[in-house]
């Protein structure tokens, strides 16, 4: 059986990984920086920032699906790229086979200081000791709902109605992970994206009519660099296979 070390194991994206990894008979070991008890799973302590707990959490692991993160804080630099190059020197000194890194659609093109940390990341990943694979996938569809209720804290929806996205389910995302650690490492770079490209108005229409709000939409073009490349869908992908469930399933499911 392949025992798979998960870095991020608590997040959005791990608390999808870690029920379908066991499904398709992944012997798995989640990392948290916090002690954690449940029946189903093996949990190490390990902090990216130090380092601390990385030799023991990687010693008898196949592979390894790194999905830690910590966007938009001053710490970002230190975990994300520091930690990952933490985590590929433990696990090339382990013997790890494959290191599968999560990163984001755009962090090529979309001018966000955490997407050069990600960009960074990559390519510590893509010179590392271990063979690796990197799928970079477009937003979860529970990120794009905080996104949009924090650009409505103030009362209207703020935001440029022309820029694109393609949010996918973050269960399909790690449906798309168990199977690129079951072939192997591609040593290339793989992008999954939703079913659907969406303009920010049509985004913002639909979830105001699935939560019934009144909020109305207030219109700020971005400017620079950052308004056109995400105008251009830098923040989307034409890459096939795609998920299948669309922002309008999402806003019917999680509707109360
Ligand atoms: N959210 C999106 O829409 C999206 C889209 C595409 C790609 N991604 C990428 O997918 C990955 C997972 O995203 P997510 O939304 O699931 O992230 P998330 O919910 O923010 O979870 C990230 C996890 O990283 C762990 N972490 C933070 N600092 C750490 C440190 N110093 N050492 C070790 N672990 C640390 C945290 O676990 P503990 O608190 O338990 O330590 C946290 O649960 C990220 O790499 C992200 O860039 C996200």
């Amino acid at each position: 059986m392949m025992k798979i070390l998960v870095t991020g194991a608590s997040g959005t994206l791990g608390r999808a990984a870690l029920p379908r990894l066991r499904a398709d008979g992944f012997d798995v070991r989640a990392t948290s920086r916090h002690p954690r008890h449940d029946p189903g799973t093996d949990w190490a302590v390990v902090d990216l920032a130090t380092g601390a707990g990385l030799a023991e959490a990687v010693a008898g692991v196949d592979a390894v699906l790194h999905l830690a993160s910590l966007p938009n804080s001053r710490h970002t630099h230190q975990v994300d790229v520091l930690g990952t190059r933490r985590l590929l020197l433990a696990a090339g000194r382990a013997g790890v086979g494959h290191l599968v890194y999560v990163s984001i659609v755009g962090v090529d093109r979309v001018p966000f200081r955490y997407y050069r940390h990600k960009l960074a990341a990559e390519q510590a990943v893509t010179a590392g000791p271990v063979p690796w694979t990197v799928l970079r996938a477009t937003q979860f569809l529970p990120f794009v709902d905080v996104l949009l209720r924090t650009a409505s804290r103030f009362g209207p929806v703020v935001g440029d109605p022309a820029m694109l996205a393609q949010p996918v389910d973050q269960h399909e995302v790690a449906g798309r992970l168990a199977e690129r650690l079951t072939a192997g490492p591609l040593c290339g770079v793989e992008e999954y994206g939703g079913p659907q490209v969406l303009r920010f108005d049509e985004a913002v229409r639909a979830w105001r009519a699935a939560r019934g709000s009144r909020r109305p939409l207030l219109p700020v073009r971005f400017p620079g660099r950052l308004g056109r490349a995400l105008r251009a869908g830098g923040l989307t992908t034409t890459a096939t296979p795609t998920g299948r469930r669309t922002w309008a399933d999402h806003l019917v499911d999680t509707t109360g």
